[in-house]
């Protein structure tokens, strides 16, 4: 039987994943900007670090884990998002003193669901947390390097931003009750999940997909009008926030998101391009969660950007392989000079490769299939010159360059040619 990589998970390479690297990189830079810092956790985490954060009655927990004993008898799980375990490594490292606490991440999840384009069983998130501060401006700040990094990625056209808020414990647990006496009126109607999450956690029935279902949920109480006081005005400063930074946005009063942490602030932003699978990067607050997890009491706010999604809504032009030069040795004498120069250019950061094997000919032929710019000759005349031609395969030119000179010249040449492309991706 032919090997080949498991349902829902894929070979990423070529030009997509030099898009992954795009994203990730642009996701770092700006990540720093604003002053997170990174933070790496193990793929797999103890059972509990999620069981207990993400709540039982949501789907993922329910449907969605990669669970395995080890050879030990442990109970393990890939981990599916990264809040959870971030919160963990903080409690188990005794970072809570200092407050604020802001990480970034990167990594692979893992959830088992129906493989389809923009959803996959092992994806990518870039995300960040922010534990300490209980202010509406954090929200605000976290979803403004989101929109930020939408921007950088020339894709805000594609995206917008929705936002809710569950407001705290209090209104939440009215919400709650409101929600069951709705749907306790159609208990044998809905479908077999959202019958047990009425008694476990019936906000979970409002992101059923289940055809049963759905025909409850156009008339189903609002959740605005369960908003205490104090939790209508906390969202009503998150969103002059966002109008002071001129961070469009639409309130879209069914969201609710799929996971138990959340309270006040949840916002997802949204694409209509990539079908049913719109959500490019979601988060909230969760205010209890730290708690939950046997920590302090620290308020926090974050979110998930999945990465396969943003590089599908990436435009052709960002996605594109770096230019290298090829260095090709002309005669057996001029191998090692050539092989030197290539270890040159590569100390003075210049893109360059050699092919190593099949005659000179050949060997310019594959450079040009390759996307390389140009080529570098040594042969027995440059030897004997101590000199490099330089074949530009854009004009056809080819130039002596004396051998000291090569680096210096090649860099020009390169800064030069950065300045045209970035020319015309600006247009
Ligand atoms: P989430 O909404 O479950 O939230 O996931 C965040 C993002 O990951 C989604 O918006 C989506 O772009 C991407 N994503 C989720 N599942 C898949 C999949 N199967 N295939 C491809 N992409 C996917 C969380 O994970 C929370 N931890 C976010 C958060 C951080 N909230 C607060 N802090």
């Amino acid at each position: 039987m032919k090997l080949q990589a498991p349902r829902g998970t894929r070979d990423i390479f070529g030009k997509d994943a030099l898009s992954y690297q795009m994203v990730e990189r642009a996701f770092m830079d700006l990540a720093l900007v604003y002053g997170f810092q990174p933070i790496r956790t193990p793929t797999f985490e103890p059972t509990g670090t999620f069981k207990r954060s993400l709540g039982d009655s949501t789907d993922i927990v329910n449907k969605e884990m990669y669970t395995f004993l080890d050879r030990s008898e442990t109970s393990l799980t890939l981990r599916p998002e990264g809040t959870a375990p971030v919160v963990r490594a903080m409690i188990s490292n005794g970072l809570t003193r200092e407050v604020p606490l802001k990480f970034y991440y990167l990594g692979s999840m893992f959830r088992y669901e129906r493989p389809q384009k923009g959803r996959y069983r092992e994806f990518f998130q870039l995300g960040v947390e922010c534990l300490g501060p209980n202010d509406p401006k954090v929200d605000c700040e976290v979803m403004a390097l989101g929109h930020h990094l939408f921007k950088k990625l020339k894709i805000e056209d594609k995206i917008q931003l929705e936002i809710n808020s569950l407001g705290d414990e209090e209104s939440r647990k009215s919400y709650k009750k409101k929600l069951f006496s709705y749907f306790s009126k159609f208990k044998s109607e809905l479908s077999e999940d959202s019958q047990r999450r009425l008694t476990s956690n019936p906000l979970r029935i409002l992101d059923s997909k289940d055809e049963k279902d759905q025909k409850f949920l156009t008339e189903v109480p609002s959740l605005a009008d369960s908003l205490n006081d104090p939790s209508r005005k906390y969202f009503d400063k998150v969103l002059k926030s966002l109008d002071d930074l001129k961070i469009p946005y639409v309130i879209n009063a069914k969201l609710v998101r799929g996971l138990d942490y959340y309270n006040h602030t949840i916002w997802e932003f949204t694409t209509t391009a990539l079908g049913a699978q719109n959500a490019v990067l979601s988060g909230g607050r969760y205010d209890g969660l730290m708690k939950t997890m046997g920590g302090p009491s620290l308020p926090g706010v974050g979110f998930g950007g999945g990465i396969d999604r943003m590089v599908l809504l990436l435009e052709e032009g960002l996605s594109k392989t770096i230019p290298s030069v090829a260095v090709v040795a002309m005669a057996e004498e001029a191998q090692a000079e050539a092989f030197a120069l290539l270890n040159e250019l590569r100390y003075q950061d210049i893109p360059s490769v050699m092919f190593f094997s099949g005659q000179p000919g050949k060997q310019l032929k594959k450079a040009n299939k390759k996307e390389c710019w140009g080529a570098l000759l040594i042969g027995e005349d440059e030897l004997k010159n101590n000199s490099v031609s330089l074949k530009d395969f854009e004009s056809g030119q080819q130039l002596s360059i004396p051998r000291d000179q090569i680096a210096s010249d090649i860099k020009k040449r390169l800064t030069k040619f950065k300045e045209q492309t970035q020319k015309v991706e600006d247009c």
